[in-house]
């Protein structure tokens, strides 16, 4: 069974992760005491299915998995980063996925077509590794690393992207602005306990301090003066919510780019997509890259 996404949004974001990838390969290659690493957090089956009635919710299984036709099957970005061999390929690739059904099939993917590419598939927690990645980067100097980040929802923890700070990495990551966090931003503010919990681990804030960035409070005025406190939801949340990842990003790294807005087919934002980087050529690029021109 293949990773299952819908809607050309699947195929902005690989096309400017490859895209980017390429960039960062060719600066890279002048660069010759430095060693490149490219790691995948979520990296997938190693292919995913273009199916249009999961464009709204692109990540949930299909039962009908089984029925796809070859036409259907894409090759996920795992495959396309490792396609690339001009102006070079990088020099070690790590990609992490939880589902260990995945994790076997992208490896059985890689060991038949890129057999000269040095690998590591590992199945585990795209947090866990965050952290390990940055141990290894801290003993290794001469690496620096591309990481994509593209989880279906809040499952990165603020904690691991702040292991990053200071590192030489580029990071592009998925926010789940709009199919994950503003869901959980209920419009009366009653956020469930458990919700709350998942925002403040996601964003590395506080529940007070979320709440006060999204709600307002409005009076109610009656007709024989009790007045009514009400709690409302703030306007346009989701790109609000696309806007503090980004200054929450610019504490870790020097500079964020500007986001890539991905939407379903529906016209709804899904994601922000974004770039932290600690260098301004990158940054440069990263801003580039997102531009109409690379827009399917
Ligand atoms: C959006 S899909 C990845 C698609 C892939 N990046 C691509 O473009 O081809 C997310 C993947 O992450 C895996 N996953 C979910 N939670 C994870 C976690 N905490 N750590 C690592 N992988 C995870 C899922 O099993 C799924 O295959």
């Amino acid at each position: 069974m293949t990773n299952q996404f819908g809607g050309s949004w699947t195929d902005q974001k690989m096309a400017i992760v490859v895209a980017y990838a390429k960039a960062y390969l060719t600066i890279m290659k002048e660069q010759r005491w430095a060693k490149t690493i490219y790691f995948d957090g979520f990296a997938g089956s190693g292919s995913i299915k273009d199916n249009s009635s999961l464009r709204n919710n692109n990540c949930l299984l299909d039962s009908n998995a089984e029925m796809s036709t070859a036409e259907d099957i894409k090759k996920g970005t795992a495959l396309r980063i490792l396609d690339i061999s001009e102006p070079k390929p990088f020099d070690l690739y790590y990609f992490v996925e939880k589902n260990e059904s995945y994790q076997q099939q992208l490896l059985h993917q890689i060991g038949r077509r890129y057999v000269d590419r040095k690998c590591h598939v590992v199945k585990g927690d795209c947090n866990k590794k965050l952290n390990d990645l940055a141990g290894f980067l801290k003993q290794n100097n001469e690496f620096r690393a591309l990481c994509f980040i593209d989880p279906y929802g809040m499952s990165v923890k603020w904690s691991s992207i702040e292991a990053l700070r200071g590192l030489g990495v580029d990071l592009w990551i998925l926010v789940p602005t709009g199919v994950s966090a503003n869901r959980v931003l209920v419009n009366d503010g009653n956020i469930p306990d458990v919700w709350l919990n998942s925002l403040e681990i996601f964003l590395g804030l506080k529940r007070d301090d979320i709440k006060r960035k999204f709600y307002k409070e409005v009076i109610q005025h009656n007709l024989f003066g009790d007045d009514l406190t009400l709690v409302e939801k703030e306007r346009d949340t989701v790109n609000k919510l696309g806007k503090l990842y980004a200054e929450r990003l610019q504490t870790v790294f020097n500079f964020v780019s500007e986001s890539f807005v991905l939407r379903n087919s529906m016209n709804s934002i899904m994601y922000h997509f974004m770039m932290g980087t600690n260098n301004p050529v990158a940054l440069k690029i990263a801003n580039d890259v997102i531009k109409p021109k690379y827009k399917l």
